[in-house]
Protein backbone atom coordinates (compact mmCIF):
# COMPACT_ATOMS: atom_id res chain seq x y z
CA UNK A 1 0.00 0.00 0.00
CA UNK A 2 1.31 3.46 -1.04
CA UNK A 3 1.85 5.92 1.65
CA UNK A 4 -0.42 8.14 0.72
CA UNK A 5 -3.12 5.49 0.39
CA UNK A 6 -2.12 4.24 4.33
CA UNK A 7 -2.59 7.97 5.15
CA UNK A 8 -6.25 8.18 3.86
CA UNK A 9 -6.97 4.69 5.06
CA UNK A 10 -6.01 6.11 8.73
CA UNK A 11 -7.44 9.05 8.60
CA UNK A 12 -10.91 7.61 8.00
CA UNK A 13 -10.48 5.06 10.42
CA UNK A 14 -9.93 7.94 12.99
CA UNK A 15 -12.76 9.55 12.19
CA UNK A 16 -14.83 6.12 12.15
CA UNK A 17 -12.97 5.22 15.99
CA UNK A 18 -13.84 9.58 16.78
CA UNK A 19 -17.92 7.90 15.51
CA UNK A 20 -17.27 4.66 17.79
CA UNK A 21 -16.14 6.39 20.72
CA UNK A 22 -19.27 8.89 20.35
CA UNK A 23 -21.69 6.23 19.58
CA UNK A 24 -20.66 4.01 22.52
CA UNK A 25 -20.98 6.82 24.79
CA UNK A 26 -24.74 6.82 24.32
CA UNK A 27 -26.85 3.99 23.97
CA UNK A 28 -27.78 4.13 20.52
CA UNK A 29 -27.25 0.88 18.06
CA UNK A 30 -24.02 1.58 16.79
CA UNK A 31 -24.51 2.32 12.99
CA UNK A 32 -20.69 3.25 12.39
CA UNK A 33 -19.10 0.15 13.32
CA UNK A 34 -19.99 -1.58 10.09
CA UNK A 35 -18.37 0.84 8.62
CA UNK A 36 -15.02 0.46 10.62
CA UNK A 37 -15.72 -3.67 9.89
CA UNK A 38 -15.19 -2.94 6.60
CA UNK A 39 -11.77 -0.70 6.82
CA UNK A 40 -9.96 -3.03 9.25
CA UNK A 41 -8.82 -6.16 7.33
CA UNK A 42 -10.22 -9.74 8.09
CA UNK A 43 -7.76 -12.15 9.94
CA UNK A 44 -9.79 -15.14 9.03
CA UNK A 45 -7.13 -17.54 7.59
CA UNK A 46 -6.57 -19.54 10.75
CA UNK A 47 -2.57 -20.77 9.93
CA UNK A 48 -3.15 -23.37 12.97
CA UNK A 49 -0.68 -26.04 12.07
CA UNK A 50 1.99 -23.34 11.90
CA UNK A 51 3.85 -21.37 15.14
CA UNK A 52 5.18 -18.05 14.93
CA UNK A 53 8.87 -19.07 15.50
CA UNK A 54 8.15 -21.23 12.15
CA UNK A 55 6.57 -18.60 9.88
CA UNK A 56 9.63 -16.70 10.98
CA UNK A 57 12.19 -19.04 10.05
CA UNK A 58 11.07 -19.98 6.66
CA UNK A 59 12.16 -16.13 6.02
CA UNK A 60 15.77 -16.76 8.05
CA UNK A 61 13.74 -14.12 10.91
CA UNK A 62 14.07 -15.48 14.66
CA UNK A 63 10.53 -14.78 16.55
CA UNK A 64 10.75 -14.74 20.25
CA UNK A 65 9.17 -12.91 23.37
CA UNK A 66 10.09 -12.24 26.64
CA UNK A 67 8.75 -13.80 30.14
CA UNK A 68 10.31 -14.49 33.52
CA UNK A 69 11.30 -16.93 36.08
CA UNK A 70 7.82 -15.88 37.99
CA UNK A 71 5.38 -16.69 35.23
CA UNK A 72 7.64 -19.50 33.49
CA UNK A 73 8.09 -21.90 36.48
CA UNK A 74 4.26 -21.68 37.76
CA UNK A 75 2.45 -21.38 34.52
CA UNK A 76 2.73 -24.94 32.76
CA UNK A 77 0.05 -23.96 30.08
CA UNK A 78 1.63 -20.76 29.56
CA UNK A 79 5.04 -22.51 29.38
CA UNK A 80 4.00 -25.15 26.69
CA UNK A 81 3.06 -21.81 24.21
CA UNK A 82 5.90 -19.94 24.75
CA UNK A 83 8.27 -23.57 23.72
CA UNK A 84 5.73 -23.95 20.79
CA UNK A 85 5.36 -20.46 19.14
CA UNK A 86 9.16 -19.12 20.09
CA UNK A 87 13.05 -19.71 19.32
CA UNK A 88 14.22 -17.15 21.53
CA UNK A 89 13.54 -16.10 25.41
CA UNK A 90 14.26 -12.79 26.17
CA UNK A 91 13.80 -12.19 30.44
CA UNK A 92 11.42 -9.25 30.88
CA UNK A 93 13.30 -8.29 34.38
CA UNK A 94 15.36 -11.07 35.55
CA UNK A 95 18.69 -9.56 34.10
CA UNK A 96 18.06 -6.50 35.57
CA UNK A 97 19.79 -4.29 38.04
CA UNK A 98 17.59 -4.17 40.73
CA UNK A 99 17.05 -8.37 40.32
CA UNK A 100 20.34 -9.60 39.86
CA UNK A 101 21.97 -6.67 42.94
CA UNK A 102 20.57 -6.70 46.06
CA UNK A 103 23.52 -5.11 47.66
CA UNK A 104 26.93 -3.22 46.20
CA UNK A 105 28.55 -6.61 47.08
CA UNK A 106 26.32 -9.11 45.94
CA UNK A 107 24.64 -10.72 42.52
CA UNK A 108 21.86 -13.02 43.10
CA UNK A 109 21.73 -15.20 39.68
CA UNK A 110 18.81 -17.25 40.57
CA UNK A 111 16.17 -16.10 38.65
CA UNK A 112 18.19 -15.87 35.50
CA UNK A 113 20.57 -19.14 35.99
CA UNK A 114 17.03 -20.89 35.99
CA UNK A 115 15.84 -19.15 32.82
CA UNK A 116 19.12 -19.89 31.32
CA UNK A 117 18.44 -23.69 32.07
CA UNK A 118 14.63 -23.39 30.88
CA UNK A 119 16.37 -22.63 27.68
CA UNK A 120 18.26 -25.04 27.45
CA UNK A 121 15.99 -27.48 28.01
CA UNK A 122 13.49 -26.37 25.51
CA UNK A 123 15.99 -25.43 23.01
CA UNK A 124 15.56 -21.75 22.77
CA UNK A 125 18.14 -19.29 22.33
CA UNK A 126 18.16 -16.51 24.80
CA UNK A 127 19.24 -13.17 25.03
CA UNK A 128 20.20 -10.47 27.81
CA UNK A 129 18.23 -7.24 28.95
CA UNK A 130 20.09 -4.95 30.15
CA UNK A 131 23.19 -4.35 31.50
CA UNK A 132 22.56 -0.42 31.62
CA UNK A 133 19.60 1.51 31.86
CA UNK A 134 18.55 4.66 34.18
CA UNK A 135 15.07 2.34 35.27
CA UNK A 136 14.92 -0.55 37.40
CA UNK A 137 18.17 0.18 39.41
CA UNK A 138 18.31 -0.85 42.99
CA UNK A 139 18.11 1.78 45.71
CA UNK A 140 21.96 1.16 46.96
CA UNK A 141 22.97 2.36 43.67
CA UNK A 142 21.13 5.59 43.08
CA UNK A 143 22.06 6.56 46.58
CA UNK A 144 25.99 5.78 46.29
CA UNK A 145 26.85 6.28 42.36
CA UNK A 146 28.99 9.02 41.71
CA UNK A 147 31.79 10.32 38.89
CA UNK A 148 34.51 8.17 41.61
CA UNK A 149 32.69 5.30 41.66
CA UNK A 150 30.45 5.17 38.79
CA UNK A 151 32.99 3.74 36.27
CA UNK A 152 34.03 0.68 38.57
CA UNK A 153 30.62 -0.56 39.85
CA UNK A 154 29.87 -0.60 35.62
CA UNK A 155 32.32 -2.23 34.56
CA UNK A 156 32.08 -5.01 37.50
CA UNK A 157 28.61 -5.44 37.28
CA UNK A 158 28.96 -5.50 33.12
CA UNK A 159 32.23 -8.18 33.76
CA UNK A 160 30.60 -10.49 36.22
CA UNK A 161 27.23 -10.70 34.51
CA UNK A 162 28.05 -11.11 30.53
CA UNK A 163 31.15 -12.93 31.76
CA UNK A 164 28.86 -15.70 33.69
CA UNK A 165 26.87 -16.15 30.48
CA UNK A 166 29.30 -15.95 28.17
CA UNK A 167 28.68 -18.08 25.05
CA UNK A 168 25.34 -18.78 26.05
CA UNK A 169 23.71 -15.62 25.04
CA UNK A 170 22.54 -14.85 21.77
CA UNK A 171 22.59 -11.35 22.43
CA UNK A 172 23.38 -8.54 24.55
CA UNK A 173 21.01 -5.46 25.06
CA UNK A 174 23.81 -3.44 26.26
CA UNK A 175 22.75 0.01 26.60
CA UNK A 176 19.13 0.49 26.70
CA UNK A 177 16.99 4.14 26.53
CA UNK A 178 20.21 6.46 26.44
CA UNK A 179 18.13 9.04 24.28
CA UNK A 180 15.68 11.67 25.57
CA UNK A 181 16.18 14.72 23.16
CA UNK A 182 13.31 16.27 26.27
CA UNK A 183 16.50 16.30 28.58
CA UNK A 184 18.22 18.97 26.83
CA UNK A 185 21.40 17.42 27.48
CA UNK A 186 24.47 17.47 24.31
CA UNK A 187 23.54 15.24 21.91
CA UNK A 188 20.19 14.52 22.84
CA UNK A 189 21.38 12.04 25.92
CA UNK A 190 19.21 11.36 28.61
CA UNK A 191 20.33 13.18 31.58
CA UNK A 192 20.38 9.20 33.51
CA UNK A 193 22.33 8.72 36.39
CA UNK A 194 25.34 6.96 34.32
CA UNK A 195 25.22 10.22 32.16
CA UNK A 196 25.19 12.18 35.17
CA UNK A 197 28.49 10.40 36.63
CA UNK A 198 30.55 9.60 33.56
CA UNK A 199 29.07 11.42 30.89
CA UNK A 200 28.52 10.00 27.12
CA UNK A 201 31.75 7.53 27.38
CA UNK A 202 29.25 5.63 29.70
CA UNK A 203 27.79 4.19 26.31
CA UNK A 204 31.10 3.04 25.24
CA UNK A 205 32.64 1.83 27.77
CA UNK A 206 29.60 -0.45 28.35
CA UNK A 207 30.18 -1.98 25.16
CA UNK A 208 33.85 -2.36 25.14
CA UNK A 209 33.14 -4.22 28.96
CA UNK A 210 30.61 -6.32 27.45
CA UNK A 211 32.74 -7.35 24.16
CA UNK A 212 36.60 -8.31 26.47
CA UNK A 213 33.40 -10.84 28.98
CA UNK A 214 31.53 -12.33 25.91
CA UNK A 215 33.08 -11.61 22.21
CA UNK A 216 30.33 -13.98 20.91
CA UNK A 217 27.21 -11.98 22.07
CA UNK A 218 25.78 -9.72 19.53
CA UNK A 219 26.03 -6.58 21.35
CA UNK A 220 22.72 -3.67 20.75
CA UNK A 221 21.73 -0.69 21.18
CA UNK A 222 17.65 -0.65 22.38
CA UNK A 223 15.69 2.19 22.22
CA UNK A 224 12.24 3.48 21.96
CA UNK A 225 9.94 6.18 20.43
CA UNK A 226 11.28 5.50 17.01
CA UNK A 227 7.80 4.59 14.59
CA UNK A 228 5.79 7.55 14.02
CA UNK A 229 5.96 10.45 11.98
CA UNK A 230 5.65 12.98 14.94
CA UNK A 231 8.49 16.12 15.92
CA UNK A 232 9.10 14.08 19.12
CA UNK A 233 9.90 10.64 17.08
CA UNK A 234 11.60 12.55 14.20
CA UNK A 235 14.19 14.00 17.39
CA UNK A 236 14.68 10.55 18.43
CA UNK A 237 15.60 8.60 15.49
CA UNK A 238 17.89 12.01 14.56
CA UNK A 239 20.04 11.47 17.79
CA UNK A 240 19.61 7.43 17.78
CA UNK A 241 21.12 7.39 14.27
CA UNK A 242 23.74 9.91 15.10
CA UNK A 243 24.35 8.21 18.84
CA UNK A 244 25.16 4.44 16.33
CA UNK A 245 27.26 6.50 13.95
CA UNK A 246 29.44 8.03 16.40
CA UNK A 247 30.08 4.99 18.32
CA UNK A 248 30.70 3.41 14.86
CA UNK A 249 33.05 5.74 13.76
CA UNK A 250 34.94 5.38 17.42
CA UNK A 251 35.28 1.89 17.03
CA UNK A 252 33.29 0.88 19.74
CA UNK A 253 32.13 -2.88 19.49
CA UNK A 254 28.04 -2.11 18.88
CA UNK A 255 26.60 -4.78 16.77
CA UNK A 256 23.09 -4.53 16.42
CA UNK A 257 20.11 -2.08 17.14
CA UNK A 258 17.25 -2.78 18.89
CA UNK A 259 14.32 -0.94 18.13
CA UNK A 260 11.89 -1.49 20.42
CA UNK A 261 8.63 -0.86 19.03
CA UNK A 262 5.58 -0.43 21.49
CA UNK A 263 2.88 0.52 19.18
CA UNK A 264 0.18 2.48 19.89
CA UNK A 265 -2.91 1.39 18.11
CA UNK A 266 -4.73 4.60 18.11
CA UNK A 267 -1.86 6.18 16.35
CA UNK A 268 -2.00 6.79 12.55
CA UNK A 269 1.36 8.68 11.63
CA UNK A 270 3.11 6.01 10.58
CA UNK A 271 5.42 7.11 7.52
CA UNK A 272 6.68 3.77 5.81
CA UNK A 273 9.44 5.83 4.25
CA UNK A 274 10.53 7.69 6.91
CA UNK A 275 11.31 4.35 8.43
CA UNK A 276 12.34 2.63 5.75
CA UNK A 277 14.51 5.21 5.86
CA UNK A 278 15.65 5.31 9.42
CA UNK A 279 16.17 1.77 8.54
CA UNK A 280 18.32 1.57 5.77
CA UNK A 281 20.39 4.66 7.61
CA UNK A 282 21.24 2.11 10.42
CA UNK A 283 21.71 -1.11 8.69
CA UNK A 284 24.30 1.08 6.51
CA UNK A 285 26.50 1.41 9.33
CA UNK A 286 26.61 -2.44 9.51
CA UNK A 287 24.66 -3.03 11.81
CA UNK A 288 21.82 -5.56 12.29
CA UNK A 289 18.84 -4.80 13.60
CA UNK A 290 16.25 -6.10 16.03
CA UNK A 291 12.67 -5.82 17.18
CA UNK A 292 12.85 -5.95 20.79
CA UNK A 293 9.70 -5.31 22.69
CA UNK A 294 7.00 -5.29 19.96
CA UNK A 295 3.10 -4.74 21.18
CA UNK A 296 -0.06 -2.57 20.62
CA UNK A 297 -1.23 -0.44 23.25
CA UNK A 298 -5.21 -0.82 23.41
CA UNK A 299 -6.35 2.20 24.81
CA UNK A 300 -8.09 4.69 23.40
CA UNK A 301 -9.67 1.82 21.08
CA UNK A 302 -13.32 0.65 21.01
CA UNK A 303 -14.27 -1.26 23.80
CA UNK A 304 -15.59 -4.45 21.41
CA UNK A 305 -13.20 -7.02 21.13
CA UNK A 306 -14.09 -8.40 18.08
CA UNK A 307 -13.22 -4.97 16.28
CA UNK A 308 -10.33 -3.72 19.14
CA UNK A 309 -8.75 -7.05 18.14
CA UNK A 310 -8.34 -6.40 14.34
CA UNK A 311 -7.30 -2.94 14.73
CA UNK A 312 -4.68 -4.31 17.14
CA UNK A 313 -3.81 -6.93 14.53
CA UNK A 314 -4.06 -4.31 11.96
CA UNK A 315 -1.13 -2.03 13.67
CA UNK A 316 1.01 -5.08 13.85
CA UNK A 317 0.44 -5.83 10.35
CA UNK A 318 0.94 -2.51 9.20
CA UNK A 319 4.48 -2.00 11.07
CA UNK A 320 5.84 -4.90 10.38
CA UNK A 321 5.16 -5.20 6.26
CA UNK A 322 7.12 -1.71 6.85
CA UNK A 323 9.83 -3.29 9.05
CA UNK A 324 11.15 -6.90 7.92
CA UNK A 325 11.01 -4.94 4.44
CA UNK A 326 14.42 -4.04 5.61
CA UNK A 327 17.05 -7.03 5.30
CA UNK A 328 19.10 -6.07 7.84
CA UNK A 329 16.26 -7.12 10.25
CA UNK A 330 16.79 -10.56 11.66
CA UNK A 331 14.82 -10.50 14.68
CA UNK A 332 11.33 -9.90 16.17
CA UNK A 333 10.51 -10.64 19.44
CA UNK A 334 7.46 -9.39 21.66
CA UNK A 335 7.13 -7.76 24.71
CA UNK A 336 5.17 -10.82 25.83
CA UNK A 337 3.20 -13.58 24.55
CA UNK A 338 -0.15 -13.57 25.78
CA UNK A 339 -2.52 -10.43 27.61
CA UNK A 340 -2.67 -13.01 30.65
CA UNK A 341 1.06 -11.74 31.36
CA UNK A 342 1.61 -7.93 29.86
CA UNK A 343 3.51 -4.82 31.19
CA UNK A 344 0.71 -2.64 29.75
CA UNK A 345 -1.54 -4.35 32.03
CA UNK A 346 0.18 -1.68 34.46
CA UNK A 347 1.63 0.60 32.57
CA UNK A 348 -0.95 1.48 30.27
CA UNK A 349 -5.11 1.30 31.57
CA UNK A 350 -7.95 1.33 29.43
CA UNK A 351 -10.13 4.15 30.79
CA UNK A 352 -13.33 1.98 30.84
CA UNK A 353 -11.20 -0.44 33.06
CA UNK A 354 -11.47 -3.77 30.58
CA UNK A 355 -8.59 -5.60 30.40
CA UNK A 356 -6.33 -4.55 27.71
CA UNK A 357 -5.49 -7.03 24.80
CA UNK A 358 -2.29 -6.32 23.02
CA UNK A 359 -0.37 -9.53 22.45
CA UNK A 360 -0.82 -12.44 19.95
CA UNK A 361 -2.32 -15.10 22.41
CA UNK A 362 -5.48 -14.30 24.50
CA UNK A 363 -5.12 -14.51 28.06
CA UNK A 364 -7.01 -18.02 27.67
CA UNK A 365 -3.58 -18.87 25.29
CA UNK A 366 -5.59 -18.96 22.09
CA UNK A 367 -4.08 -17.24 19.21
CA UNK A 368 -5.90 -13.80 18.00
CA UNK A 369 -6.02 -11.73 15.23
CA UNK A 370 -2.48 -10.33 16.19
CA UNK A 371 -1.48 -13.80 16.05
CA UNK A 372 -2.63 -14.15 12.24
CA UNK A 373 -1.32 -10.96 11.46
CA UNK A 374 1.82 -11.16 12.65
CA UNK A 375 2.08 -15.11 11.11
CA UNK A 376 1.27 -13.45 7.58
CA UNK A 377 3.56 -10.31 8.25
CA UNK A 378 6.18 -13.17 8.52
CA UNK A 379 4.76 -15.39 5.57
CA UNK A 380 4.70 -12.25 2.93
CA UNK A 381 7.98 -10.65 4.24
CA UNK A 382 10.74 -11.13 1.80
CA UNK A 383 13.55 -13.44 2.84
CA UNK A 384 16.61 -12.15 4.71
C1 LIG B 1 9.26 -3.33 31.78
C2 LIG B 1 8.70 -4.65 32.28
O1 LIG B 1 7.88 -5.20 31.29
C3 LIG B 1 7.91 -4.42 33.57
O2 LIG B 1 7.48 -5.67 34.10
C4 LIG B 1 8.77 -3.68 34.58
O3 LIG B 1 7.99 -3.38 35.71
C5 LIG B 1 9.34 -2.40 33.98
O4 LIG B 1 10.04 -2.71 32.79
N1 LIG B 1 11.29 -0.78 27.89
C6 LIG B 1 12.19 -1.72 28.31
C7 LIG B 1 11.75 -2.81 29.19
O5 LIG B 1 13.34 -1.72 27.84
O6 LIG B 1 12.77 -3.26 30.07
C8 LIG B 1 10.53 -2.43 29.98
O7 LIG B 1 10.08 -3.58 30.69
C9 LIG B 1 9.45 -1.88 29.08
C10 LIG B 1 9.93 -0.65 28.35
Amino acid sequence: MSWRCLRKRRNVLQLCLGAVAGVTASTSANAEVPRLNALVKEFTDSRVDGSLRQFASRKQLIYGAASGYAVLSSDPAFSAHFVKECEILVPENDLKWKRLRPTADEFDFAAADWLLKFAQTHRLQIRGHTLVWHLSLPDWLKETINSQNAERLLVKHIETVVGRYAGKMHSWDVVNEAIEPGDEQPNGLRNSPWFQALGEDYIELAFRAAAEADPNALLTYNDYGLEYDTPENDARRDATLKLLERLKSDGTPVHAFGMQSHLDGVETRLNPVKLQTFLKDIASLGLKIMVTELDVKDVGLPAAIALRDRLVASAYEEYLNIVLNEPAVIAVLTWGLSDRYTWLSRFSRREDGLSVRPLPLGVDLNRKPAWNAIARAFDTAPSR
